[in-house]
Order: C-alpha cells, then structure tokens, then sequence
C-alpha cells in the first residue's frame, strides 16, 4: 500500500494545553481540617529533600473514619517477631495461596537476582514497612461516599504503606466481608496466587518499584482528592459549542498525554483487579505508577456521580503488550517536572464507565446522563480558569471490558469536556476507523456550530426512535448515520455511514 497511513486528524497536538505549561499559581500547601489532610511538615517542604511526617509522634486512631494502622495499638494481630505474611496472619495460613512469588523466586529470577531479593530488597521492604509509625503518623481519613475531601501525603509515606500492602498487614483488610466491604482490597495476598505468567509480569513490576524506592527516598509528594458532583448539570439546556479535537490511532493515555488530565478507566472500586488478576488499562496504569495503589488503602467505592483525582505519581516501569501479552519492560525514568507543592505534574482522574450486558441500554437518557455527570465531574474545575485547564487524554472509555459503544462514548466524552472547558486528545489504541468517524462527526457538528444541548437532544432522539423500539440486539441505524441524517438529510458523508453502520 503506496498511500502514507494517517496517524491522526482534528487539531496537532502540540496546539492542545499540558501541565505545567498552561497551569496557574498554585495557593501555598496548607492543611484545611475537613477539605484538606496534608501528612507532612509544609513549612519544610523544599525541592529534592525528602518531607519530614507531621506530626511529629504517632497519633493512634482505630476508629470509623480513619484507616485501621498495622502499627496501632488496638491492632490485635501478633506483633512478635513476625515478617512472615502467613505467621502475621495466622488464620489465613490454611487458605492462602503463594504459587506466583513462589514461582518468582525459584523460577523466574536467577539466582543472583533471588539471593538479592531474600538478602536486600525483602529486608528493606520490611523495614520500610516497620516505618509506618514513624512516618505516617497523622490518621489518615477513610474518603467516604459523597465526600470531597483531599489527603496529601510525601512519596514516602506511601511507599511505606504499600510496603505493608504487600506484607498483608493491614488489619480488617483481609476478607470482604467485614466493615470494609465497600472498599477495595489493599493487603497483595490475591498477587500471590495462581501461576499465571500475567502475575509474575506484575510482580516484576511492582518488585521493580519497590526496587526503586529502597534504592533512594523518593522526595515528592503525591494528592489525592475525592470529588462529588453536586448537582447535575441540565444538558439539554447547554449552548456550549464543542472544544477542540486531536485523535489519534497511535500512542496511549500515559506516553503522548503527559502533562495532560489523563483518564483511567475505572472501576467503581478504583483500581479494578490490580491486587489480583485484572490486566488492562486501569491495572496496568496502576502497575507503572504504583503509588495509585495506596488510593485502595482509602477510596471507598464510587458513587455515580463521584472521582477520584491522583496528582502526583511516578512512573517506575516501562511495559510491552496489553492483558494476555503484558510484559514487564524495565526501570523508567521518570522526568516529568514537579509542581511547587512537589508533586510530578501527572494528573490522573479515577471515573468508572458503566458496564453494559445489553448493547441498547446504553443510549437510553438515564445512562447517557450518569455517564455524561461521571466523565463531567473528572472533567471539570469549577475552581480553575479555563485558559489554565490542560487538555482530556481519553480514549476507548468504557468500551473494552465495560462492552461500551466507542462512537457513543467518543461524543460523550467531547460533551463532557466541552462544557469543563476542555481540549481533548483521543488515542484509539490502533482503531484507524475509529479515528477517521469520530473526526468526521466532531468536525461536521463544529462546522454548523452545534452546541453540546443539541447534540444532547439528538442522543434523545436516537433512543427513542431507533433504539427503544428495536427488537434485535443491536440497533439498525447507526448513532452518527442518525444524526447526521437528522442535522442535514442531504449532506450525510456516506463513508461514515457504511463504517458505522457495520458495528
Ligand atoms: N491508552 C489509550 N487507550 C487504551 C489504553 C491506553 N494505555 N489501554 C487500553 N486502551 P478497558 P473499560 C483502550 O477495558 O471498558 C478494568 O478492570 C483499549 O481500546 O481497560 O472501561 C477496570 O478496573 C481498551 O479496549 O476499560 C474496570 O473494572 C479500551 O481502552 C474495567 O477494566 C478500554 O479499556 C473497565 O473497563
């Protein structure tokens, strides 16, 4: 094929805005009892230095509100001369399941590599872990449904608590069937088990981490803020013109969308299956920045109309393929600035699609308003300027195990970003069609200035007269062949028509 293959359409990236470029001045870091949970000295926060904890002595809390603390004196499990994950959690010694470490340190390492390990890496593991009372020793507040509230906590507090995240010692966090049913797991013993070569790939990822961090103090700080919408926005009403448009069929979220609000496709347990055996891409993002992980220590589940927002982490490793053929690709450097509160200019917002069994439920009004309000609220900064709004990295949200439509969830997306005054770069993860029929309708909707209310309205027309009354599986009018038969009969672009209508 003699034709030079389109890479991307719509706007160059390099018109679209990134962090920390585009940003404002940041208010100075400061604790806010009830908005705002910072774990350091702020006073001594300086570049390169490694925070100093606040307070200065551990304060004890095992209460509702906070996180239940391995090093609490109202934590019962057995604290004598225990490194051992099965003597720490004796009643889990019968039903838990090592194959995957096992495997890890007789098969896949050589043995110089596992002679490290058991000599070096695991010992400074443990002692890391130990560190929890010296270095997080302010409570840290459970971020509870319809909370919006902010922890912000130095790179290596939470290297300590995911040390002790994979030693399994937090307590309570060990079956779902107690008071933290609602929250995801955070203890690694599900990592451990099986003999999946997709679990050693993520052992090596996260031991690459832990690697790094024993190596040399990490010396930022990380946020994470939950978010609630607080009442939903009245779309149909909206005279909001589209923002602009990059799309891509190559690169992804996390290499071409840096200094971007990069998006994870989320599970309402943030997350998703990292700990276990999930393996796209909300795991994998969790894997290379494994600091995501710790968001599981406290993040109950999310509601329909709530974020997760992670400013802050690090990349640590690099990875090749994708679920099945995921591989561990070696240490990364990451070289992303900080900002002045210290933290990597990587902003990662946690927003959990729907999951559809039936293709047609989708397009009914309700779901397209939770997913509009859920995208809206990662998307949007009610207190930022919009000239300081960096540009959305999305892509096929929803659409992979979630089983969403792409060109639904593409316009979706653009709705949600338009009215929070955002530019979007899209990766369609190799989809060349994709590309070329989500250009096409962003570009024929702006042409004739069509706000984001009636393209709303045209979603409510699809449904209820293509879809509600359609017997099969699947509708037989595509989405973008209905509007654009809708907006101008006569000018429908036919190569969208036949592409789309195949889905
Ligand atoms: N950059 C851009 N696009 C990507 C990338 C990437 N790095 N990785 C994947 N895609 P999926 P969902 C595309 O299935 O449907 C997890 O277990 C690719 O086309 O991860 O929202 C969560 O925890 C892929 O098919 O998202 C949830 O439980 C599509 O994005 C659940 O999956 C969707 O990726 C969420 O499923």
């Amino acid at each position: 094929d003699a034709k030079p293959k389109v890479r991307w359409l719509g706007t160059p990236i390099s018109e679209l805005k990134r962090m920390p470029e585009c940003g404002g001045l940041l208010p100075p870091l400061k604790n806010v009892p009830g908005q705002h949970t910072v774990m350091i000295r702020t006073d001594l926060l300086q570049n390169g230095k490694v925070p100093v904890p606040y307070p200065a002595k551990f304060r004890d809390t095992w209460d509702d509100v906070h996180v239940k603390m391995p090093c609490s004196g109202s934590n019962l499990f057995p604290v004598e001369d225990e490194d051992a994950v099965l003597k720490y959690s004796a009643s889990y010694a019968r039903k838990w399941d090592f194959t995957a470490i096992h495997l890890y340190c007789t098969k896949v390492l050589e043995p110089d590599a596992a002679e490290h390990l058991f000599d070096s890496l695991l010992p400074d593991m443990v002692q890391l872990a130990l560190r929890a009372s010296e270095l997080c020793t302010k409570p840290i507040p459970l971020l509870k449904r319809g909370m919006n509230h902010s922890i912000t906590m130095s790179q290596e507090q939470v290297a300590c608590l995911l040390a002790n995240a994979f030693f399994c010692t937090f307590p309570r966090r060990n079956s779902r069937r107690t008071e933290y049913c609602n929250y995801p797991d955070i203890n690694f013993v599900r990592l451990f088990e099986g003999s999946s070569s997709r679990k050693i790939e993520k052992l090596k990822t996260l031991m690459c981490y832990f690697e790094s961090v024993t190596e040399q103090k990490p010396t930022g700080l990380v946020t994470f803020t939950r978010k609630s919408l607080d009442k939903p926005l009245n779309w149909k009403s909206s005279q909001t013109q589209l923002t602009k448009l990059h799309i891509t069929c190559e690169g992804t979220i996390e290499d071409d969308g840096y200094g971007m609000l990069q998006v994870d496709f989320a599970n309402k347990f943030v997350g998703g299956g990292v700990t276990s055996s999930g393996l796209v891409q909300e795991e994998i993002r969790f894997l290379i920045n494994p600091e995501l992980i710790v968001s599981r220590l406290f993040t109950e589940a999310l509601d329909h109309n709530e974020c997760l927002i992670i400013t802050g982490t690090q990349q640590y490793s690099k990875y090749t393929g994708y679920a099945q053929t995921y591989q561990w690709g070696g240490i990364h450097q990451d070289t992303i600035p900080r900002d002045s509160w210290q933290r990597r200019c990587t902003e990662i917002v946690a927003i959990d699609a729907l999951q559809f069994r039936n293709f047609l439920e989708q397009f009914s009004p309700e779901k397209i308003n939770r997913e509009l309000n859920k995208a809206y609220c990662g998307f949007a900064r009610p207190e930022e300027q919009n000239q300081n709004l960096a540009a959305v990295a999305t892509g096929n949200w929803g659409c992979g195990v979630f089983g969403g439509d792409t060109r639904l969830k593409a316009l979706l997306q653009m709705l949600a970003a338009a009215e929070a005054g955002r530019d979007v770069a899209y990766f369609t993860f190799g989809d060349s069609q994709l590309m070329t029929d989500v250009h096409n309708m962003h570009s024929f909707l702006t042409q004739r200035s069509i706000s984001v209310g009636e393209v709303y309205d045209l979603l409510g027309q699809y449904y209820s007269s293509v879809c509600k009354s359609c017997l099969g599986r699947r509708p037989d009018v595509s989405l973008y062949s209905f509007i654009y038969q809708q907006v101008s009969p006569s000018l429908a672009p036919d190569e969208s028509d036949r592409h789309s209508a195949r889905q």
